[in-house]
């Protein structure tokens, strides 16, 4: 047991010595030495890793050797094997890919053995790039850290979503959009010149989790990162990135033509327009010849755009598309707008705006579809773009940063939020056309795809603010790597790897993780309420708010409580926001009595009196969510403090007392939102 204080800053990389000793005794001679021949960058990173993380864990020395001896753990790419006279057949690795990795030992059960291993049991890690390998190492290390048996190892992974990306709402000054936990970690005044080490940390983070991308900026941009200057300071991060396997990716500012290069007009029909584009772009490339590509938010939220000019988001997106393709990169097209002159329900909007631009856009640019219509609350049902835009990549934008769900004094595990979202039936091509199936281009055979998820990570020296928050970035990874997975497998590695072993530790802290989500949703937002968050920061409630410019800016425009009953009636006799699902969806959420209660409030003005299925009425069941919301916060917080000797003080004491605030605000929650809903009712 460890008792030590811990500040976090290791996350899941915490390489302790295995306190199993069967476990140990079986690591120990089953790696006696490491041969890792590449040359190149990533391969000084992967010598690296295993020289930080074998002789900790298995608390005894771990040469690196030239040549296999004994029961070697050998890594490199297939070449680099090769040339060190260790074969892996071309067929195991024909279907890896350039990212996909093998584990193996021994004779490899119903495939062609690894000749010349110097031992049966003898350990390899390959893959076809020094990438591959760096994930593979890192899955490796997973096995021992969780203490898994590694005798019999024959284990091939690739991921299923080509680009997976980290989101950095991040302003040059340092401050960051919806950040919870410090000021952003680049420090823009210091780069080029002066890298800061906990830069390879982050990559090292992301690279243990298969997270291939980074993208530095804020969607709300601003002109200044496409200069010369700043363009400088992104090749040196991009440098840094480059070995552990990540690219980088920038979000322009779509007026920049006019407020850098000091053009007339933006207008992305403009040849003049689009060869500045093109020259920027190959500006970009000179410096940084991996660069990913662009993410835009362009006529959303007062941010300029293509519609401008009256051209469309497609026109806008293929002219940077075509700027970006003859460098192999790519444009990421945010779809998150909602111009109230399109639909009067904001719901709706994107889905009217993008699905008639099916089949338009260019192959290098992907829509980007938050996970649903609104705008990353506690819960949403999928975004109806999802299965709507078949010719069409889309990719899936996630929030790992808790805007909505209690930011980082809020203990909320998001794997399964993402799992439900990952695993909607859209039903585009009958059963099983799943979410997960749009993202990952298997539904409409797309060689593209992407899954994005919004940093919670800042300069907070435990990266996230709440310790817990790093599982969901820890589960973001997991899940763009293989969304296959569980939110509970995920969780599981997560603690084991992030607190202890100790089976007593693991069962309550995963019972923590995986009511946590669902509790959140019950004290804020039961029932498919949304958006009463308070206006502006959005923590805490504020059910009753009626003052933004906008309508849709306002709370009760979403909940619309009358003294007839509570939600937004979106079924065919409201806004029919159901005629966007395909069927059988489309009728199920139409009929009150058959949405799920999830989304009640969402699809359907319900009557006070509507009796639920658990034979309540509507405003008794509310009181019962509410009730069962705090309830749950308070098992956390009895749970978390017989867990005391068991867990370092530092860390212990710090989430206690977020637990604490936690319960205060979710106590709030009901005060508040009962109080002013009981206006109504009475
Ligand atoms: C939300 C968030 C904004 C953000 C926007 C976006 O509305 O509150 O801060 O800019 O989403 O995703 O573009």
């Amino acid at each position: 047991m460890n008792i030590q204080g811990e500040d976090g800053y290791e996350l899941w990389l915490r390489y302790r010595p295995v306190d199993h000793p069967e476990r140990l005794a079986q690591y120990r001679s089953a790696i006696n030495c490491v041969v890792a021949p590449g040359t190149r960058e990533t391969a000084a990173v992967i010598r690296s890793e295993l020289a930080r993380a074998l002789p900790a864990l298995l608390d005894c020395a771990v040469p690196l050797v030239d040549k296999p001896t004994g029961n070697a753990l050998v890594v490199g790419t297939i070449d680099e094997l090769k040339a060190i006279s260790v074969f892996v057949s071309s067929d195991d690795c024909r279907d890896l890919g350039d990212e996909g990795f093998i584990i193996a030992n021994g004779e490899r059960k119903n495939q062609s053995p690894i000749s010349n291993f110097q031992s049966l049991t003898s350990t390899i890690i390959t893959g076809n790039s020094a990438p591959a390998v760096l994930t593979g190492t890192f899955h490796f290390l997973r096995l021992v850290q969780t203490h898994q048996d590694i005798r019999a190892l024959d284990l091939t992974s690739r991921p299923r979503i080509r680009h997976r990306i980290l989101a950095h709402w991040d302003n040059l000054d340092g401050s960051i959009e919806r950040g919870y936990a410090g000021r952003s970690l680049w420090n823009w005044d210091a780069l080029p010149e002066k890298i800061d080490p906990r830069y390879h940390d982050y990559a090292r983070a992301c690279a243990s989790i298969g997270i291939n991308g980074t993208c530095l900026t804020n969607v709300n941009a601003g002109a200044r990162i496409l200069t010369t200057e700043y363009l400088e300071k992104t090749a040196a991060l991009a440098d840094l990135f480059r070995p552990y396997g990540m690219r980088v990716y920038l979000s322009p500012n779509f007026s920049v033509p006019m407020r850098l290069g000091g053009l007339t007009t933006s207008d992305p029909r403009d040849p003049g327009v689009a060869a500045w584009w093109k020259q920027k772009v190959d500006e970009i490339y000179r410096l940084i010849p991996d660069f990913g590509g662009f993410q835009v938010k362009a006529n959303s939220e007062g941010v300029p755009g293509p519609q401008d000019y009256g051209a469309s988001h497609a026109e806008g997106a293929n002219m940077l598309a075509a700027a970006l393709a003859p460098h192999g990169g790519i444009v990421l097209w945010r779809a998150f707008v909602y111009d109230t002159a399109v639909d009067a329900d904001r719901a709706k909007c994107a889905y009217k705006e993008f699905v008639p631009l099916d089949g338009m856009f260019h192959p290098n640019v992907l829509v980007q579809v938050k996970n649903g219509p609104i705008d990353f609350q506690p819960r949403e049902p999928f975004h109806p773009l999802f299965g709507a835009m078949p010719q069409t990549p889309l990719a899936l934008e996630l929030q790992i940063a808790q805007e909505y769900l209690g930011q980082s004094k809020h203990l909320v595990y998001l794997g399964g939020m993402w799992k439900e979202i990952l695993d909607s039936d859209t039903h585009a091509q009958g059963p099983g056309s799943t979410v997960a199936r749009v993202v990952d281009g298997s539904l409409d055979d797309h060689s593209t795809s992407c899954i994005i998820g919004v940093a919670n990570t800042g300069s907070d020296r435990n990266w996230c603010g709440h310790h817990f928050s790093q599982a969901n970035w820890y589960a973001f990874g997991r899940l763009a790597w293989d969304h296959a997975l569980s939110g509970e497998a995920i969780a599981d590695e997560w603690v084991r790897l992030t607190w202890s072993d100790d089976p007593h530790v693991v069962d309550a802290i995963k019972t923590m993780l995986l009511g946590s989500w669902e509790a959140c949703i019950d004290y804020m937002t039961p029932l498919g309420l949304h958006h009463i968050m308070q206006e502006g920061h959005h923590y805490g409630p504020d059910p009753g708010f009626n003052a933004a410019p906008r309508l849709d800016w306002n709370n009760v425009y979403y909940h619309r409580a009358d003294a007839k009953g509570l939600g937004f009636d979106r079924s065919s006799s409201g806004s029919n926001a159901v005629s966007q699902y395909h069927s059988p969806l489309r009728e199920q959420f139409d009929n009150l009595n058959a949405c799920p209660e999830k989304y009640l409030l969402w699809f359907h003005h319900v009557p006070w009196d509507h009796r639920l299925q658990s034979g309540a009425t509507l405003w008794e069941e509310l009181q019962r969510r509410y009730d069962a919301g705090i309830g749950f916060v308070e098992e956390m917080r009895g749970i978390w403090e017989s867990l005391r000797p068991r867990i370092d003080p530092q860390r212990h004491e710090h989430v206690s007392r977020r637990l604490e605030e936690q319960l205060e605000n979710a106590r709030l929650w009901r005060e508040v939102c009962l109080k002013y809903l009981s206006r109504f009712t009475l």
